[in-house]
């Protein structure tokens, strides 16, 4: 080959690895570029080995021409190897510096059951074992099943007791779980047990304590002979239960007019055992939940005669229940999607309890089994 042929083939091979050096993004595609234009079988390095096939006379032109390009091209590549080189170390050294051991690590979030689900399955296996079955009713109601039939005419005074959402259609969003009491009666008739655990709506002004939607429990048993003393134990089995140990509780008089006597029953504090404090406010009794004697109107209206059946219903509060038993403070918490809430009953849940609980029915012990029976 000819000296200038030769010098315009160098000029070439340098433009190329230019070209190439300029393309390559990482350590290994530097080196087989590099093993295709230095390399024995390269483009420049195959010219290498020609430097004895040339005149004598012309060998030292030719060898500056081969060793000039040989080191432009070596430059090249070597630049080429510190840039990586840098770039690598310095995402070594931002690694090195973002690792702080002091931080406290990504901890996985286990998906869990909100704190009134988790309520409410413990209060539902506390009472199917007392033969009691869970029943439904839908969340938009009648008049007639709301208030109506729970012996609370139009024109009574205690309709003002329950800020009532009232519907285009002439429903209502039901502001408790007691009309499932007379669905119940009308479905099953005599004797019945169960509880309804369920949503309910008030037109409420939201604060720490008020919500317009929150959970009920509604509990109802219709046989012969039904007293308030098969209320007050079926209540202390159930927050024995649900609070895993021995309560005190109480009844007062309160009004309602689906029951007839009705109770507030109250709970003595499990913060103070009974002796006042804060939570209590310093009465050493908590209220827990209205309940009484199902008014016979409401029988009535159930299709029950109220001469051959009584029956007691108690409203237990579920939201406020989850609240206490989690201590949980601000109700708002509950329906905000803020996922710390579901935090609690994974932590604080009591353990799962089985068998047959025994229930005092007519004077005589027997365990739950039949459903209404
Ligand atoms: N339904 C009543 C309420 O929501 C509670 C209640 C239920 C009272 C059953 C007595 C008996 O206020």
């Amino acid at each position: 080959m000819e000296l200038e042929d030769l010098k315009k083939q160098l000029a070439e091979i340098e433009h190329q690895a230019k070209s190439l050096a300029a393309e390559v993004t990482h350590a290994e595609a530097l080196r087989q570029v590099k093993a295709r234009i230095l390399g024995k079988k390269g483009t420049l390095g195959k010219l290498m080995g020609t430097i004895r096939d040339y005149a004598p006379e012309v060998r030292g032109q030719v060898g500056q021409a081969l060793n000039a390009a040989n080191k432009s091209v070596g430059r090249l590549f070597d630049e080429c190897a510190n840039r990586f080189r840098e770039k690598e170390s310095a995402a070594d050294s931002a690694r090195a510096g973002a690792f702080d051991p002091t931080l406290p690590g990504d901890r996985e979030m286990p998906g869990n059951v909100h704190p009134v689900t988790a309520v409410q399955w413990e209060i539902e296996r506390v009472f199917e074992r007392l033969g009691f079955t869970v029943e439904a009713g839908p969340d938009m109601e009648t008049e007639h099943y709301n208030f109506e039939a729970l012996n609370i005419p139009a024109t009574h005074p205690a309709r003002d007791m329950q800020d009532t959402f009232w519907l285009a259609n002439d429903r209502l969003l039901r502001t408790h779980t007691s009309p499932v009491q007379i669905r119940t009666m009308e479905k099953f008739g005599p004797p019945i047990r169960c509880i309804v655990p369920g949503r309910c709506f008030r037109y409420e002004t939201i604060d720490a304590s008020h919500e317009n939607t929150f959970h009920q429990c509604e509990g109802l048993m219709i046989d012969k002979d039904i007293s308030i003393a098969n209320l007050i134990a079926v209540m202390r089995l159930l927050l024995r239960e649900v609070f895993q140990r021995d309560v005190k509780i109480r009844l007062r008089p309160g009004y309602f007019p689906f029951v007839e006597p009705g109770f507030e029953l109250d709970m003595s504090c499990l913060i103070c055992g009974g002796d006042g404090c804060a939570t209590c406010k310093r009465s050493g009794w908590i209220e827990i939940l209205p309940c009484g004697m199902v008014h016979p109107n409401v029988l009535r209206f159930g299709g029950i005669d109220p001469h051959v059946f009584t029956g007691f219903a108690f409203g237990l509060g579920l939201t406020r229940l989850a609240m206490m038993k989690y201590g949980i403070h601000d109700i708002r918490v509950m329906n905000s999607g803020d996922l710390r809430a579901l935090v609690h009953p994974a932590r604080l849940a009591g353990p799962t309890i089985t068998g047959t609980l025994p229930l005092v029915i007519h004077g005589a012990e027997t365990s739950g089994d039949a459903p209404g029976g």
